[in-house]
Formats: C-alpha cells, sequence, structure tokens
C-alpha cells in the first residue's frame, strides 16, 4: 500500500514538473553562469526545455558590453513577451549583465518581465520564483564580494562533451574606461582552489577533454585561506594541468598588465596546457591606451608579445581592439594598425567603440568620433587582421597539429572538426580515421582559409 502510494505521488510529482527554457549571451563568463542557474533550478524541481513556448519560466542571460548586444536582448525579450501573451503563467526573468546595469527600470521598460536578477543573485532565484508566481515583480541586482558559487556543480547545457568553461573567478577590479562589466560583475574574487580541481576532475572522468578557465582577469587570481599555502594563477594552471596529460587546459583573459613570467613557464613546461594567450591591446596608441585606462603602454605590450615568443616559440596570440575610442585621430588608428602588425595576431575580436551609461569614459570623455568613421575604421582593423590571419594559417602548411575532435564539421558530416594546442579550427576527413569526438588527431596542414586549416590525419 505504502509503495502504491508513494509511486502515485512520484507519477504526480512527475505531472507538475515545471520546465524552464535560458537562452545565453555575452561572454564565456555568461554562458558558464547560466550552467550555475541550470543546476540551482534542476535542484528546485525544474527540468530544462529547448523551446521556449513550452517553458513555465523563460529565462534570458544578457550581456551589457556594448549598446548592440542590448538591442538583440531587447528583440528577444519582445518575442518572448509574445509567447507569453499565448501562454500567460508563463514568467519572464532576465539575468545577467543587462539585469544588473538596469536594474528595476527594467521592469518599467519592459512591461511582461516578471524577475530581475544580476550575476552575484542566482541562489536566490528558487525565492524570487515563487514570489513571481504570487503575482509579485521581484529583483535581486545585490553585488557580492565573496560569491563565486564554488560548491554548485554546473549542469552542462548544449554541451558537446568534450569542451567545458570552469570559472575561477568573478568581478574585475580594473577600471578600463570603456568597460561597464566593474559596474554589472562586482570585485573581484577568486574561487576556492580545491573546488576548481575538483570540477575539473570530475569533467575529465566524464569525458571532457579540455577546460577553458575563465576570469575577466585570470592572471589576478589569487587563492589564500587561513591553513593553506597561497595559491596564484600560475599554481592553479600547474595543478589543473596535472590531472591528466589527456586534458587539456586553456584560460581566459589574460590582461598584458599582469601575465607573468611565471605562467609562460608553466604553459611551457605542460603539454597539455595549450600554447594559446588571448591577451587583449585594444589600441596601439599610447595615448588612447592611457584615457583607456589600461595601464600599459604599445612598447610594453609588444615587448610582452616577444617575451610569451621567447619562451613559446609556437604560441598563438589574439588579441580584442576597439576603433574609435573618444577622441580618436587617424595618426592613433595607424598606430594600432602598426601594432596589429607588429605583434602578429593570428586572430581578433574588433569592436567600434559604444559609450557605456556610468563608465569613466562616458562620464569624462566626449564620444566625438563619427560612426561612420569609428566603422570605416573597423573596417581598416578587420581586413588587416584578415591579411594576417591568413600569414599566420599559410605558415601552418606543411606542419603537424595534434587536435582534440570536437565533433562534425559544420559544412560536412564526413569530415572531422577539432582545435590545434594554437586554437585554430582544423578540418580533416574522417575516411580512414578511426577516432571518435574526444580523441585526439594527428593532422597535416595541407591547405587554409582565412579562419580554417584543412588537412589529413596521419
Ligand atoms: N576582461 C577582458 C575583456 C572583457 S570585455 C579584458 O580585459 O580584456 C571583451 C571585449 O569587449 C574587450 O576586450 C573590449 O575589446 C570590448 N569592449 C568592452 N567594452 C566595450 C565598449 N564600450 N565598446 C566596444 N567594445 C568594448
Ligand atoms: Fe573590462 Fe578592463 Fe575588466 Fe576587461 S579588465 S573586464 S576590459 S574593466
Ligand atoms: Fe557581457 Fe557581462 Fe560578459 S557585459 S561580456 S556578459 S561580463
Amino acid at each position: 500500500m505504502e509503495v502504491l502510494t508513494t509511486r502515485k505521488h512520484d507519477r504526480e510529482r512527475q505531472a507538475v514538473v515545471k520546465k524552464f527554457y535560458i537562452e545565453s549571451y555575452g561572454c564565456a563568463m555568461n554562458f558558464a553562469d547560466s550552467e550555475i542557474v541550470a543546476s540551482i533550478l534542476k535542484e528546485t524541481g525544474f527540468a530544462a526545455t529547448p523551446d521556449y513556448t513550452d517553458a513555465d519560466l523563460v529565462l534570458i542571460n544578457t550581456c551589457s558590453i556594448r549598446e548592440k548586444a542590448e538591442q538583440t536582448i531587447r528583440s528577444r525579450l519582445h518575442i518572448f513577451r509574445q509567447a507569453k501573451r499565448a501562454n500567460r503563467g508563463m514568467l519572464i526573468g532576465v539575468l545577467g549583465c543587462m539585469a544588473e546595469r538596469l536594474k528595476s527600470k527594467l521592469l518599467e521598460e519592459e512591461k511582461l518581465v516578471d524577475l530581475v536578477v544580476g550575476p552575484d543573485g542566482y541562489r536566490t532565484l528558487p525565492l524570487l520564483i515563487e514570489a513571481a508566481e504570487g503575482g509579485q515583480k521581484s529583483v535581486n541586482v545585490l553585488l557580492s564580494r565573496e560569491e563565486t558559487y564554488a560548491d554548485i556543480s554546473p549542469v552542462r547545457l548544449n554541451s558537446n562533451g568534450v569542451n567545458a568553461f570552469v570559472s575561477i573567478m568573478r568581478g574585475c577590479n580594473n577600471m578600463c574606461s570603456f568597460c561597464v562589466v566593474p559596474f554589472t560583475r562586482g570585485r573581484e574574487r577568486s574561487r576556492d582552489q580545491t573546488s576548481v580541481i575538483r570540477e575539473c576532475t570530475a569533467l575529465f572522468e566524464s569525458g571532457y577533454r579540455e577546460v577553458t578557465l575563465l576570469g575577466q582577469n585570470v592572471d589576478s587570481y589569487h587563492w589564500y585561506s587561513e591553513n593553506e599555502q597561497d595559491i596564484s594563477f600560475a599554481m592553479l594552471l600547474e595543478k589543473v594541468a596535472a590531472i591528466s596529460p589527456e586534458l587539456r587546459v586553456r584560460f581566459s583573459t589574460s590582461h598584458p598588465k599582469d601575465i607573468t613570467d611565471e605562467v609562460l613557464f608553466v604553459i611551457s613546461r605542460h603539454e597539455n596546457i595549450c600554447n594559446y594567450i588571448h591577451l587583449p591591446v585594444q589600441s596601439g596608441s599610447n595615448r588612447v591606451l592611457q584615457l583607456m585606462n589600461r595601464t600599459y603602454t604599445r612598447e610594453w605590450y609588444l615587448a610582452k608579445v616577444r617575451r610569451i615568443r621567447e619562451l613559446i616559440p609556437d604560441c598563438g596570440i589574439t588579441s580584442d581592439i576597439i576603433s574609435g575610442f573618444c577622441s580618436e585621430t587617424e595618426s592613433d588608428h595607424q598606430e594600432t594598425l602598426s601594432l596589429m602588425t607588429e605583434a602578429g595576431f593570428d586572430m581578433s575580436y574588433m569592436y567600434f567603440y559604444s559609450e557605456r551609461p556610468g563608465t569613466l569614459a562616458a562620464r569624462r570623455y566626449a564620444d566625438d568620433v563619427p560612426e561612420a568613421e569609428k566603422k570605416r575604421r573597423l573596417d581598416e582593423i578587420v581586413k588587416c587582421q584578415n591579411r594576417l590571419s591568413q600569414i599566420s594559417n599559410r605558415k601552418d602548411i606543411g606542419s603537424i597539429s595534434r587536435v582534440l575532435i570536437e565533433g562534425d564539421s559544420r559544412k560536412s558530416q564526413a569530415d572531422w572538426m577539432g582545435r590545434n594546442g594554437q586554437n585554430k579550427v582544423v578540418v580533416f576527413p574522417k575516411q580512414d580515421c578511426p577516432l571518435v569526438k574526444g580523441d585526439y588527431a594527428s593532422v597535416e596542414i595541407l591547405d587554409c582559409t582565412g579562419a580554417t586549416l584543412i588537412g589529413r590525419a596521419i
């Protein structure tokens, strides 16, 4: 009898399982946060659905980095609102950086939003959802000095089972004048090293073969506790690399002012730490770098690039670049182009400057480069990078790359797609290659396009 009643309860419980849908924008940290949110919701009895029209709770994890990012999110919210009109019980929640930036203003601007939760408030989601179900508009945008969600095991979303992101810190203490992140993510704090190692080990044991350690400025990772030795980023990197030689380790992002020789030595000592550094420069002009508050000069940056190549000769180096920052002149722009060429970036993420309310630049400097000019300069930066990427890829022809297979190539199921240590995408025929996703392949590079290396397994 007892068993029957329990089964009946189980069936009832299953029948009322609520469904959530989550969509993520912005940087890898936001995608990693969505996996923490999924874990919290799962504990609360929610199950994930890939179809928002069918969800009881629709969440959008947002980015504020540029105005365009916020526009994209607003247009998604319009679409969700229409779905809510057809399904009155649906709750819509805005998470992440735009929630933090706009706070309760979002509820006024986007009338059908029920929940607004900033990056440090996800543990309170169950309570906020309950309040919203009762008809209250719920907001939690408190930033924390301690929260790292260290004890929460992320539920992997849209995962290929090969690569995973692991957050090692949150927030940012650098006040780059153009950047909204310190305002939306709060103060920098590092995550307990043991929980980082535990998560990476569990990933490896469940078949993952690559982890990317994430932070806005990984080089300032610093874990200290009373009875243990202090742990720097270099030490953490070494510990993660020691989990298994079959686990590839990447990290992002490095700040040129903070990356140390110690980190470079650790990379060069470990085969499984990828020879790849994302080292955003932002501009090639010392005057602009100073206005941006990046705290390094062009000469310092280029010396860092030389040092990397000296210690790790085949290191892939990529960058972020902003065109048309406040007061940028044509000659400043030319300096950016010449720095790119001198550094020989393998790839870059390139943007035109977008003023963000509340940032140092918005308060202090006029956003005075006309949009058409920003775009023209950006176009030249993109063309310069395309040329550099071609040169970089051509150099690889004839070499042999160790490629971690991530899945089918986008263009053809007859080809594998993976990346080499330098983070370049490599495509090669599956034919005669008895390998599976998650295996490493030795690939001879035969040809290239601007963005991809093409080869054959040997
Ligand atoms: N923490 C990383 C970058 C985080 S944001 C770092 O310090 O390098 C990612 C990139 O977005 C930045 O490197 C910058 O190039 C770009 N970005 C940030 N704010 C921007 C703005 N207001 N307008 C245009 N691009 C911006
Ligand atoms: Fe923004 Fe600068 Fe921090 Fe990067 S280091 S997140 S650009 S403030
Ligand atoms: Fe965007 Fe926030 Fe990341 S502003 S880039 S999602 S830290």
